[in-house]
C-alpha cells in the first residue's frame, strides 16, 4: 500500500505529478511519500497494540535526518550500528531512552558516545565486546545496560547476503553459550543485564521463523530468571518483508498476532526493529532514460542513475519493478535497464518487459525506500542525488544533490605532489 499511483497516465507522488519534481530538481532522485511513511510505521505500530512495545525504526533502510524525524514524532526510537547512526538519530531528534545499538564490531568511541547519550541499551554481539562495554562504562563512571544478541540457529530463507540469524553468520552469541555470556555479564559490575535480543534477517517472507526465534528466547529467558536475572526488554529485530515483484510476506498485523500470542503476560516490554517494511514501498528512485541502443541479442535502456545510486539489483540481484512516469506507448519491448557506470553489474533491471520508451523520458524504480539511498556511493565520482519527500503537494528537498565541490571535499594534495 502506497501513495504513488498514476492519475490521467501520470505517475504521482501523493498529489503531485513526479515530473513535475523532476522538473524542479532534475534526475535521478529519490522520492519518499509522507503520507506512505506515516502510514507504514502507524500500521506497524498498532499492530502491537495491547502490549509494552517500542518500535526502534532501523535507520540503515533510511537515515534521512526528516526520515528519522518523522517516525521520532510518531514515537519511534531508533535501532542504530555505529556511531555515525548514532549521531544522525540524536540531530533528528530522538531520545536516547529509545535507542538500541546493535552491531559486531563496536569501537571504543562508539560506545562511549553511546554511554555519555544515555542509550537505552548495546545489543552485545561478544563476550569480549562485553568486557570493554564494562570497562569503558567504568572508566566513565556509568553503568551500561545490556541485552545479549542471541544467534538462535534459525533459518531465515532469505537471500544468503542478508540472513543473520544461522550459526555460520558472525552476527550474536550462539544460543548454547549465551547463558554463560549473560552469567559474566551479571558478575560485571559496570554492566546491567536489561533484556534479549536476536534478529534473524531481512526481507523475511514467513512468520514461522519469528515465532521459532521468539520460542527459543522464551526459553532461555526463562532459564536466566530462574539464575536471578531481570530480562525487561525482549527484542526481536526487524527483518518483515515487502512486496517487490509478486511476493506476498505477512501483514503487520498476522506478523504481530503471531508475536503477540506468543509474548502475551510474559512480562518483558517487546522492542522490534522494523526498517524495510516501514520504508521500502514509501520511496522511489526517478530517472531518465539518456539512450538507446541495441544488438542482435539486446535492447539496452540506458539511464541517468545506476548501480552507485541503487547497489541492490547489481549485489543481491533484487527485483525491482520499472515504471515509465508517463504512460503513453502501448508498443513494448524487453531490455535491460543499465546506467552509465563502468562495470558489466551496473544495472537496474535485467531482460525487463517495459513499455517503449525514448530518450528524455523518466522511469520510476519502485519499492526504492529502504537500502537505496543508504547504501549510495559516489563511485565513478557520481555526486549522490537529491532526496525529496512529498506531503500532499508540498515538496521538500530533504538532501540535496551532491556538487562537484562535495566530492572533493576532505581530501588534500600533499605538499611534494603541489610542486
Ligand atoms: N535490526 C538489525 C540488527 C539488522 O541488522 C537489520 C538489518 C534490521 C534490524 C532491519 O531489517 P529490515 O526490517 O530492514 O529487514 N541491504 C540489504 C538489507 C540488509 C539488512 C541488514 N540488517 C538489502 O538491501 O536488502
Amino acid at each position: 500500500m502506497h501513495y504513488f499511483e498514476y492519475k490521467n497516465g501520470e505517475l504521482y507522488c501523493e498529489r503531485v505529478p513526479v515530473s513535475k519534481i523532476a522538473q524542479e530538481v532534475g534526475t535521478p532522485f529519490y522520492l519518499y511519500s509522507y503520507r506512505t511513511l506515516v502510514r507504514h510505521y502507524k500500521v506497524f505500530d498498532e499492530a502491537f497494540e495491547g502490549i509494552p512495545h517500542l518500535v526502534c525504526y532501523s535507520m540503515k533502510a533510511n537515515s534521512n535526518l526528516s526520515i528519522i524525524r518523522l517516525f521520532v514524532h510518531l514515537g519511534s526510537g531508533v535501532d542504530v550500528v555505529s556511531g555515525g547512526e548514532l549521531y544522525r538519530a540524536l540531530k533528528a531528534g530522538a531520545d536516547p531512552q529509545k535507542i538500541v545499538f546493535s552491531g559486531v564490531g563496536k569501537k571504543e568511541d562508539e560506545i562511549e558516545e553511546s554511554l555519555k547519550a544515555g542509550i537505552l541499551m548495546f545489543n552485545v554481539e561478544s563476550v569480549m565486546e562485553l568486557r570493554v562495554i564494562d570497562e569503558i562504562a567504568g572508566r566513565l563512571n556509568r553503568r551500561a545496560s545490556i541485552a545479549i544478541r542471541v544467534n538462535p540457529d534459525i533459518d531465515a530463507k532469505t537471500h544468503p547476503y542478508i540472513t543473520t540469524g544461522l550459526r555460520q553468520n558472525k552476527f550474536g552469541i550462539d544460543v548454547l553459550r549465551a547463558p554463560i555470556a549473560y552469567r559474566l555479564a551479571s558478575e560485571l559490575p559496570n554492566v546491567k543485564v536489561v533484556g534479549i535480543d536476536c534478529h534473524l534477517g531481512s526481507q523475511l517472507l514467513e512468520v514461522g521463523p519469528f515465532v521459532d526465534a521468539l520460542r527459543k528466547l522464551k526459553g532461555l529467558v526463562d532459564q536466566l530468571r530462574q539464575e536471578g536475572m531481570e530480562i525487561q526488554y525482549l527484542d526481536l529485530g526487524g527483518g518483515l518483508g515487502i512486496t517487490y515483484n509478486d511476493e506476498e510476506p505477512p501483514h503487520p498485523y498476522e506478523y504481530a498476532s503471531n508475536i503477540l500470542e506468543e509474548i502475551r503476560n510474559f512480562g518483558c516490554t517487546l522492542i522490534l526493529e522494523p526498517g524495510r517494511v516501514i520504508v521500502g514501498n514509501a520511496g522511489i528512485l526517478v530517472s531518465k532514460v539518456l539512450y538507446l541502443k541495441e544488438n542482435e541479442e539486446k535492447h539496452f535502456i540506458i539511464v541517468d542513475a545506476a548501480m552507485n545510486d541503487l547497489v541492490r539489483p547489481s549485489y543481491y540481484g533484487s527485483y525491482h519493478q520499472i515504471l515509465p512516469v508517463r504512460q503513453g506507448e502501448k508498443e513494448e519491448m524487453t531490455a535491460d535497464v543499465v546506467g552509465p557506470v563502468c562495470e558489466s553489474a551496473d544495472f537496474l533491471a535485467k531482460g525487463r518487459r517495459l513499455p517503449k520508451l525514448n530518450p528524455g523520458d523518466l522511469i520510476a524504480v519502485m519499492s526504492a525506500g529502504a537500502y537505496g539511498f543508504s547504501m549510495s556511493s559516489n563511485y565513478n565520482a557520481r555526486p549522490r542525488v537529491a532526496e525529496v519527500l512529498v506531503r500532499d503537494d508540498e515538496i521538500h528537498v530533504i538532501r540535496r544533490r551532491e556538487t562537484y565541490e562535495d566530492l572533493v571535499r576532505g581530501e588534500e594534495i600533499p605538499a611534494f605532489l603541489t610542486r
